[in-house]
């Protein structure tokens, strides 16, 4: 948790933009897997956490922003919640240690936003995700649960986004922090590989050096051989000679902000010539987009650009042919990479896609495009000193898809379909770092880069 001035400060700058109404904040619940009892691990709220810093369920905020009073809506413990989990603080005391005064047991949460209703006040909330969360207001509202997401307050969202997309210095530290333990994740895979072991042997391992440091990892790890297919979260294939395995894995700290970093690695811990030609051309897009982040650029004219590269690279070894700013323009690219460059990052490892995806990652002059690939773009916006975002061009080959985009024609003056046909078993490519925006440009998130070069990823290979 951070000193309390920073809740205070982030609170107070909700209210220079949300200036009328209640607002409501809720923190999340515990969630059962196969029967109550037993409960995935906790994650409270990210924006819950963000202005209000306590990391336990059952917890509610309201802050009215006519008159700025704060309450935290909660229960204290009784003998038998003391008996399974030991002494817990109580609510006042948390609260206090975050900068509010009050508080109130839960079940008064109802009536408080009963009160604020009926004197025809505007209640705002941001989008629920969670079921526990969707019946809570349902039941306090009277919104009808499929209408929940549109009653949601776009003041509310704005405002949120616009606070949380620019990291603080203090949030920036714990974003180095965990990328640090990202790095020890991903060197831990590379030296550890052998040919002849089951993925899952170091999805294990990895995730082990991530629980230890830290409390979980950001979403489920993507190890695989089959690294065309984007997030695939099966573990359980033998690793064999002249392989490329993705592996796309991020850690989440004790104070939940998060890493995510991607790097391929031949499984034999040496890059056939074939696969060289392809990685090379991933990684020069990922330098490319790093170094062409500055803060007035769009990270979608930054997408087009990477685009670019990938296609000039394509055009090279003779997958496609023609004009390369035609190709872009006819979305080429798509074909070998369907998903956009990057992602905003912070306490969600892609941040706060809950509020609505185009909120985020958009700016109100920008629309999404329909193309397959730009249009998977999850942040386009202009960039800005703060943002924090991920740099992860890819180069798959997705037999189906190519097979679909022959059968129909789509971009035939553009693509080589004959030569594409040796491509099928090759897998794909993606190279991920985290970039902090800064007034000079772009750094790489962490400490240390994780080895990316076909040198330093052979160098580092299969050297435990
Ligand atoms: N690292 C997973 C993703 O960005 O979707
Ligand atoms: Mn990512």
């Amino acid at each position: 948790m951070f000193e309390k001035e920073i809740y205070i400060s982030r609170r107070k700058r909700l209210l220079e933009s949300v200036k009328e109404g209640v607002i409501l904040l809720l923190g999340n619940s515990e969630a059962s897997c196969n029967y109550p009892d037993n409960q995935y691990q906790f994650r409270q709220d990210s924006s819950f956490l963000y202005f209000f810093g306590l990391d336990k369920p059952d917890l509610a905020a309201v802050i009215d922003a006519d008159t700025g009073r704060e309450v935290i809506f909660g229960n204290d413990v009784d003998i038998d919640d003391i008996i399974w989990m030991g002494p817990q603080p109580l609510v006042a005391d948390q609260a206090a240690e975050v900068g509010v005064r009050e508080t109130a047991p839960l079940a008064k949460l109802a009536d408080c936003l009963k009160e604020a209703k009926a004197k025809g006040r505007t209640i705002h909330f941001l989008p629920p995700y969670r079921n526990h969360n969707k019946m809570l207001l349902h039941r306090m509202l009277g919104i009808p649960l499929d209408g929940l997401k549109e009653a949601a307050s776009v003041a509310l969202i704005k405002a949120v986004v616009a606070l949380r997309l620019v990291k603080e210095p203090c949030e920036i530290v714990e974003i180095d922090e965990a990328c640090n333990l990202g790095y020890t994740m991903h060197v831990t895979a590379m030296k550890m590989m052998r040919l002849g072991m089951v993925e899952q042997e170091i999805v294990g391992v990895m995730e082990g050096v991530c629980h230890s440091g830290g409390v979980m990892t950001s979403f489920p790890t993507i190890l695989s051989q089959h690294g065309e297919t984007l997030h695939n979260h099966c573990h359980d294939a033998v690793l064999t000679e002249g392989r490329l395995c993705v592996i796309d894995a991020g850690v989440e700290i004790a104070s939940h902000y998060c890493s995510d970093n991607t790097r391929t690695l031949p499984t034999g811990g040496k890059f056939t010539q074939k696969q060289k030609d392809i990685y090379n051309i991933v990684l020069a897009a990922n330098d490319y987009a790093r170094e062409a982040s500055f803060p007035g650029v769009t990270y979608r004219e930054v997408h087009l650009g990477a685009s670019k590269i990938i296609v000039q690279g394509l055009k090279n070894l003779g997958l496609v042919r023609g004009d390369v700013d035609e190709m872009v323009a006819a979305g080429v690219q798509g074909l070998f990479m369907p998903h956009g460059l990057g992602h905003n990052m912070g306490l969600d490892v892609h941040d706060m896609e809950d509020l609505g995806e185009n909120y985020v990652g958009y700016d109100p002059d920008q629309t999404r495009a329909k193309q397959l690939g730009l249009g998977s773009l999850r942040m386009a916006r202009k960039l800005v000193p703060g943002h924090v975002i991920t740099d992860e061009p890819g180069i798959y080959f997705i037999p189906a898809l190519i097979e679909k985009w022959k059968s129909e024609g789509h971009n035939a003056q553009f693509v080589n379909f004959d030569k594409l046909e040796s491509y099928y078993d090759f897998g794909g490519i993606r190279l991920e770092d985290d970039l902090l925006i800064t007034a000079q440009g772009a750094r790489i998130l962490g400490v240390k880069r994780i080895p990316i070069t076909v040198e330093e990823i052979e160098n580092t290979m299969y050297t435990d």
